[in-house]
C-alpha cells in the first residue's frame, strides 16, 4: 500500500512491461494501452480504495446502467515530458472539475477533485516511463466514471466505478482536415448535455461523422439544434474562425463544451494581441466571409487534437477551401505557443503546468 497525498492506493504491478515492444510511430490513437489502470468503486455512499492493476478486462454484469442507459462520463487529458525529463500535466484541475459537472448532470456520484488528482498522480507515477519525449507526442489520459448498478429500473446510480488508463500517442489528426456542415444531425440542445462529456454525446455523433465521410470529409461541423444555422463545434473539437484578422468562436452557454484547450487558446491569443470574439456565428456569415475573401483560417481545438487546422468546409453544395497552413498567421503561432508551454519549453505565464 502506498500513500499519495491523503489517498491510499493499492498497487499490483504488471509482471513484464509492454513498453519495450511499443512502437509510437506505428500506433493508432488509443489502440494500445500503457501497462496499468486505476480502478475505484463507489458504494453505500462512499468511494473505496483505489487499485492500480495491470491494464486488462474487467468483469461486469450486462444489466449495469452504464450499458443499458448510458450512465457514463469521461475526461481527456495529456501528460508531456519536458526537455529535462519531468512529467508535466496541463491544467488538470479543470478536468477534475468538469468530471464533477459531468457526473452531477447524469446524477452519478461525483469524484472529489482532490481525490481525482491524487489518483492521477499515483497512476502516472507507476507508468511515467510511458510518457513519450516532448517532440514525439504525449501520454493521453482517459478517466471515466460509470454506473455499475445492475438495475434495469431507470434511476440515479448508487454504485459506480471510476477507471483511469493511459496510452502514448503522436497525434489525433496527422494533417489538416475537411469538415462537413451537417443539417441532418445535431450534437447538442439547450438544456441537454452538450456542455459536459457523457459517452452518449460521442455515440450520437457517429452518423454525422459517417455523413461527413461520404462527402469526403474527416469530421462534422456541428450547427445548433434549434435553427441549424449557428456554428457550434467541429467533430470532437471546439471551433474557431479567423475573419479579417480577428478570431471568432461560439460562446459557452450550455451547448458548447468548455474545452480546456479552447480556454487556453483564447487566453494565449489575447496575450498575443489578437482580438477574440466569443460570439454566435452563422454558417451564412462564414459563407459571406469566404465570398469576400475574408475567411483566413478555421481550426479546431481539443485535448486529443490540440490545435487542428481545417482545410475545407463543405456546406450544402459549396466548398470553402481555406488558405494553406503555411500562409496562416494565427493558428500555427498559437499552437506553437501552447505546445511549448505544455512541453515545458517556454515560460508558463499563467501557471498552467503541474509537475508530477
Ligand atoms: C479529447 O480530445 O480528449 C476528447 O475527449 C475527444 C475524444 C473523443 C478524442
Amino acid at each position: 500500500m502506498s500513500a499519495f497525498g491523503a489517498v491510499d492506493v493499492r498497487v499490483e504491478r504488471i509482471s513484464a512491461s509492454r513498453l519495450p515492444s511499443f512502437d509510437l510511430g506505428a500506433s493508432v490513437f488509443g489502440s494500445e494501452m500503457s501497462d496499468h489502470m486505476l480502478v475505484a468503486d463507489f458504494a453505500r455512499g462512499a468511494w473505496g480504495e483505489a487499485r492500480i492493476v495491470p491494464h486488462g478486462p474487467m468483469p461486469l454484469v450486462p444489466g449495469i446502467s452504464a450499458l443499458q442507459y448510458g450512465l457514463s462520463v469521461f475526461e481527456g487529458m495529456k501528460a508531456h515530458r519536458s526537455p529535462s525529463g519531468e512529467v508535466l500535466l496541463f491544467r488538470p484541475e479543470l478536468n477534475a472539475q468538469r468530471l464533477v459537472r459531468s457526473a452531477e448532470r447524469l446524477a452519478l456520484p461525483p469524484l472529489p477533485p482532490e481525490r481525482f488528482l491524487a489518483w492521477l498522480r499515483a497512476l502516472l507515477d507507476i507508468d511515467a516511463a510511458w510518457v513519450p519525449p516532448g517532440d514525439r507526442g504525449a501520454l493521453y489520459i482517459r478517466p471515466c466514471l460509470f454506473s455499475i448498478d445492475a438495475s434495469i429500473r431507470v434511476k440515479p446510480a448508487e454504485a459506480c466505478r471510476f477507471v483511469m488508463f493511459t496510452f502514448p500517442f503522436a497525434n489525433y489528426y496527422s494533417a489538416s482536415i475537411d469538415v462537413y456542415a451537417t443539417e441532418r444531425y445535431v450534437r447538442a440542445f439547450p438544456g441537454g448535455t452538450g456542455d459536459i462529456k457523457p459517452a452518449g454525446n460521442y455515440a450520437a455523433a457517429l452518423l454525422a461523422e459517417r455523413e461527413a465521410a461520404a462527402a469526403g470529409c474527416q469530421s462534422a461541423l456541428w450547427l445548433d439544434g434549434l435553427t441549424r444555422t449557428q456554428v457550434e463545434e467541429c467533430g470532437v473539437m471546439n471551433v474557431f474562425f479567423v475573419i479579417d484578422g480577428q478570431v471568432f468562436t461560439p460562446p459557452l452557454g450550455g451547448t458548447i463544451l468548455p474545452g480546456v484547450t479552447r480556454d487556453s487558446v483564447i487566453t494565449l491569443l489575447r496575450d498575443q494581441g489578437v482580438t477574440v470574439h466569443e460570439v454566435a456565428l452563422s454558417i451564412e456569415e462564414v459563407a459571406r466571409a469566404f465570398d469576400r475573401g475574408a475567411l483566413e483560417e478555421c481550426f479546431g481545438t481539443g485535448t486529443a487534437a490540440t490545435v487542428s487546422h481545417i482545410r475545407r468546409i463543405r456546406w450544402r453544395d459549396r466548398d470553402f477551401i481555406l488558405p494553406p497552413v503555411e500562409q496562416r498567421r494565427i493558428a500555427p503561432k498559437v499552437k506553437e505557443s501552447l505546445v511549448a508551454i505544455m512541453t515545458g519549453k517556454a515560460r508558463d505565464p499563467h501557471e498552467w503546468v503541474v509537475r508530477l
